[in-house]
């Protein structure tokens, strides 16, 4: 069974649906197990204990929300724990800037995780579409925690 961990952070409940989304896509792929957390709930053990993680968050002065950043800041220290991690990242904003979204995927690669499919942006309230694209989303990372998991260890 590998672990998905579905990161998000969410004041009005539109990055929380994405994120629901996202979990959906995940529970698609047989052995999986998925834990949604709010970011202000998560510890960064929540990080190093998971097998895949998506992070996502509000656009917020073209940026990722405040706790988001708060707890990558956190995670400094256990960097080397969390290395070669499949992980992906969504945003919702009001308008259709991919800048918060570039912010977590900058964390992606600071961390040396693993990209394993392109990151949704969502505009406003979110609509069908956008569900379905985090849905896929979803549903790659945990077909990629499970690739890794299986993958023979050197
Ligand atoms: C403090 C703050 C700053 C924001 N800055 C931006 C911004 O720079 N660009 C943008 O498109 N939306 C911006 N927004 C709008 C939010 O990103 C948008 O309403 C988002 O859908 C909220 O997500 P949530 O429902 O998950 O909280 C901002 C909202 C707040 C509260």
């Amino acid at each position: 069974m590998v672990e998905v961990l579905v990161l998000y952070y969410s004041r009005t409940g539109r990055t929380e649906t994405l994120a629901n989304s996202v979990a959906e896509g995940t529970r698609t792929v047989e052995d999986v197990s998925v834990s949604v957390k709010r970011v202000d709930y998560a510890t960064v053990n929540d990080f190093i204990s998971c097998d895949a993680v998506a992070f996502g968050s509000p656009n917020y002065f073209s940026y990722m929300a405040g706790l988001m950043k708060d707890f990558f800041d956190k995670a400094l220290s256990i960097r080397e724990r969390v290395t070669g991690k499949p992980a992906v990242a969504f945003t919702s904003g009001g308008g259709s800037s991919n800048s918060a979204l570039l912010s977590l995927e900058n964390m992606i690669s600071s961390f040396k995780l693993q990209k394993v499919a392109e990151g949704v942006v969502s505009q406003g309230e979110p609509n069908e579409k956008d569900l379905t694209a985090c849905k896929k989303l979803g549903e790659a990372l945990a077909k990629a925690a499970i690739k890794r998991a299986e993958a023979p260890k050197d």
